[in-house]
């Protein structure tokens, strides 16, 4: 079965409602980054940065999952899909796919802010923590996100996963943020390349196939074009 490994970014969720990063009204215009995504934010208003997470999860788990997802999903009948996530969102896996790596943490989850091994899921019902939340050791809980600044464990398995890639499918991300932007390196030479995204992506990848779409009509693009090659 053909290996098709999928590296996803904000652009994916856009069309489900999810605000991106970087494009214009993103969520990097109307918050700093230092404030609400780094560790020495959270270490100066950890209330601030609670608030901003809660906002987002809050947003996400009202969010569905769009053509794109489903269609990625649906991919698994016909080939062995393995999907990378800069998003911290759930809707690859609530499209039911399989095989999702997620880099940059998950917003359901949240950790002890002393021991990164204790983390703990919320629900719809209660989606919100706040200062004075502690871990089952006694202390206060943090969003399970990586933020700048902080190391990214799960990048070594995504290199892993990337090169072993027959065919590797970029969707919705600016490819702005290292280490995740440096995964189409270490794709196998050759490596069929397609990126979906309705506007212009600084990719210096040469033969990459371009899909100037949205995510659902671009994941229905992609579908056509790897079949057309069976
Ligand atoms: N379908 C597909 N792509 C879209 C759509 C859409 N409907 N709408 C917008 N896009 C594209 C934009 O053109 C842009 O290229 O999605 C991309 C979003 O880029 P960013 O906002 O930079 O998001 P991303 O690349 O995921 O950011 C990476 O930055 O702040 C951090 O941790 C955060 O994981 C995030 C990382």
């Amino acid at each position: 079965m053909k290996h098709i490994v999928v590296l996803t970014g904000a652009g994916m969720s856009a069309e489900s409602g999810i605000a991106t990063f970087r494009d214009s009204g993103g969520l990097w215009e109307q918050h700093s980054i230092e404030d609400v995504a780094t560790p020495e934010g959270f270490c100066r208003n950890p209330q601030l940065v609670l608030d901003f997470y809660n906002a987002r999860r809050k947003a996400a788990f009202e969010a569905i999952p769009n053509k794109g997802h489903t269609g990625l999903a649906e991919m698994e009948r016909e080939y062995k899909v393995s999907v990378i996530t800069q998003n911290v969102d759930s809707l690859h896996e609530r499209a039911g796919s399989t095989d999702v790596l997620h880099l940059h943490g998950e917003l359901d989850k949240v950790r002890s802010t002393a021991d990164p091994s204790l983390i703990y899921t919320l629900t719809a019902d209660n989606p919100e923590i706040h200062l004075g939340d502690k871990c089952e050791k006694g202390s206060q809980l943090r969003p399970h996100i990586v933020w700048f600044g902080e190391a990214v464990p799960m990048i070594e398995k995504a290199m892993g996963i990337v090169r072993v890639a027959d065919t590797l499918v970029v969707i919705g991300t600016s490819l702005n943020v290292y280490p995740a932007a440096g995964l189409l390196n270490y794709v196998k030479s050759g490596t069929p390349i397609y990126l979906i995204d309705p506007n212009e992506v600084k990719a210096s990848y040469p033969g990459v196939h371009f899909i100037r779409k949205g995510a659902s009509e671009g994941v229905e693009e992609l579908r056509g074009l790897l079949e057309g090659l069976k």
